[in-house]
């Protein structure tokens, strides 16, 4: 089949998000400028440079009681910074809970359970025992085609790994299975790893 997006796909489900995928989850920790916690899973995320480091989210639609936006970008507008927490497959139902339209006072890591550490770079909350946590300094935020979209790009100024996923000098995906998000309500996560050498490669 084909489709043009501005005539609709006919299809019972949309089937955009199901074709870029699996994606990788940011769970983002940010604090307001009155002290108030927040973290919600963000999947249309990725790293987009190694020197320096940085990384990019972004944001869909907006919530009632914030001004265009949700709470992450709001709180990110505010401080210019955030933390990009990595999701372990044991933790899917709480990153799950996370995700819920909570007021933008919840602190949704306390309502989960989750443990809170604080970050070294910036002033953020972060999860304690995430397999690994990027604290990011934002950059700059590019508003995209069609009402409420954005993207924030961060640059990474920390990074923490936790001891358990470095094996033999390598932070190891099979430690912890990144969840990642497919399509419709279908997620996935990484179990087996196989290696390519790139031609030229010794
Ligand atoms: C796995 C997963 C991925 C999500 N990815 C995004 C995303 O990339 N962009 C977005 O705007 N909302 C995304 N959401 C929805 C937000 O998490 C949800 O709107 C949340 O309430 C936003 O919280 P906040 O207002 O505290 O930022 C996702 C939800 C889940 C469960």
């Amino acid at each position: 089949m084909f489709y043009r997006p501005e005539d609709g796909h006919g299809l019972p489900h949309n089937p955009f998000s199901a074709i870029v995928a699996p994606r990788p989850i940011a769970w983002i920790s940010t604090r307001g400028t009155d002290g108030s916690e927040n973290l919600a899973p963000y999947s249309f995320f990725n790293a987009v440079a190694y020197t320096p480091p940085q990384v990019m989210f972004a944001t869909t639609g907006k919530k009632h009681d914030r001004e265009g936006t949700k709470d992450t970008l709001a709180n990110i507008r505010d401080t210019g910074v955030f933390a990009v927490n990595i999701v372990e497959f044991a933790k899917r139902e709480v990153m799950n809970l996370t995700s819920g339209p909570w007021d933008k006072d919840v602190d949704e890591a306390e309502m989960a359970g989750i443990a809170r550490g604080e970050c070294d770079t910036i002033n953020c909350g972060r999860i304690a025992d995430a397999p690994a946590t990027l604290e990011c300094k934002l950059t700059q935020i590019v508003d995209l085609q069609g009402p409420n979209n954005r993207v924030a790009f961060g640059e990474v100024t920390g990074i923490h790994l936790r001891d358990d996923c470095i094996v033999d000098g390598r932070f190891d995906v099979t430690r912890f299975q990144p969840l990642a998000r497919l399509g419709y309500r279908d997620f996935t996560h990484v179990s087996e790893v196989f290696v390519m050498q790139r031609p030229g490669e010794t």
